[in-house]
């Protein structure tokens, strides 16, 4: 795969590497039992040990998901559409004295992977940096194992291109319309990385609306077995903040399902 999206997120992410912006620094002050809290295994209600479970993070490169799921005793794998990203991995797999496995490749074609190859696909934020999420549905359905679950964290589609900058003295301006697949485009905060040393281009994301994504998944054989909106805010913060954006407006949704099958309830690992 080797479209206009997959160059743009890949020269981008990969001056984000180069820049040690904040998602591209590996976690390296981890043990087993804050890799457990930091992943919040818990309150996404994955009790279970993860000895020997075959994870996937999908999307998922910089040294941080990897290594907690490593530290954990998972089987890891990760697939990133970044070299510099990937590296990071392999650093902190070093830095724990772990084995973790490192492809480069697009979310869209996970055909470097057998059918039912993970346990558990682990999918931090991403999805937008594709115009059709369906097609990324389709590649996880065909690799998780029947019984096996899907953690997705994605941006919450209602304010999708929305930052704490669209402040305008009341509120935060909703403009663009409710559609499927529109493409946005804003700054990244201030803090992802310093401007003094790099520039690097904005992030293109495209709107996956609430439906597209929730019947896309379902069509796929999953059932949904939790969800919340995720919130950085601070009710104490000033208006135009990120703190104060976040509390009004829950910028991503974290979503567990589990792939209907033969063994649909199995446990995972
Ligand atoms: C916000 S980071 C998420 C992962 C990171 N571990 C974290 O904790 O934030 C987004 C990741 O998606 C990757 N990415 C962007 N587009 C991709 C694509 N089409 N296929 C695979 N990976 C992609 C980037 O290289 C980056 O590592």
């Amino acid at each position: 795969m080797n479209d206009d999206v997959h160059r743009y997120n890949r020269d981008r992410w990969e001056a984000l590497a180069a820049a040690d912006a904040l998602f591209t620094r590996p976690r390296l002050d981890l043990d087993a039992a804050a890799a457990r809290a930091y992943l919040r295994l818990e309150q996404l209600a994955i009790t279970e040990e993860l000895t020997g479970t075959r994870v996937l993070c999908l999307a998922g490169g910089g040294g941080q998901q990897s290594a907690a799921f490593a530290l954990l005793g998972a089987d890891v794998t990760v697939l990133d559409i970044s070299p510099g990203q990937l590296a990071r991995d392999r650093v902190a797999a070093e830095h724990y004295g772990v084995e973790t496995r490192t492809v480069e490749g697009d979310m869209r074609d996970l055909s470097a992977f057998e059918a039912a190859s993970f346990d558990l696909v682990w999918h931090p934020y991403s999805l937008t940096f594709v115009p059709d999420c369906r097609v990324v549905f389709r590649e996880v359905a065909r690799v998780t194992r029947a019984g096996g679950r899907y953690y997705l964290m994605c941006a919450n589609p209602f304010f999708s291109g929305l930052t704490h900058a669209s402040w305008n003295g009341e509120g935060y301006t909703l403009k663009d319309p409710y559609v499927n697949g529109a493409r946005t485009s804003y700054p990244d905060q201030e803090w992802v990385y310093d401007r003094a040393e790099a520039t690097i281009g904005q992030p293109v994301e495209y709107r996956q609306t609430l439906s597209h994504l929730m019947n896309g998944l379902i069509g796929e054989g999953f059932v949904l077995t939790f969800l919340s909106e995720i919130t950085a805010g601070d009710p104490e913060a000033a208006p135009g903040s990120w703190g104060h954006f976040t509390d009004v407006a829950p910028p991503w949704l974290e979503l567990v399902w589990r792939l209907k099958g033969s063994c649909q309830w199995a446990h995972v690992g």
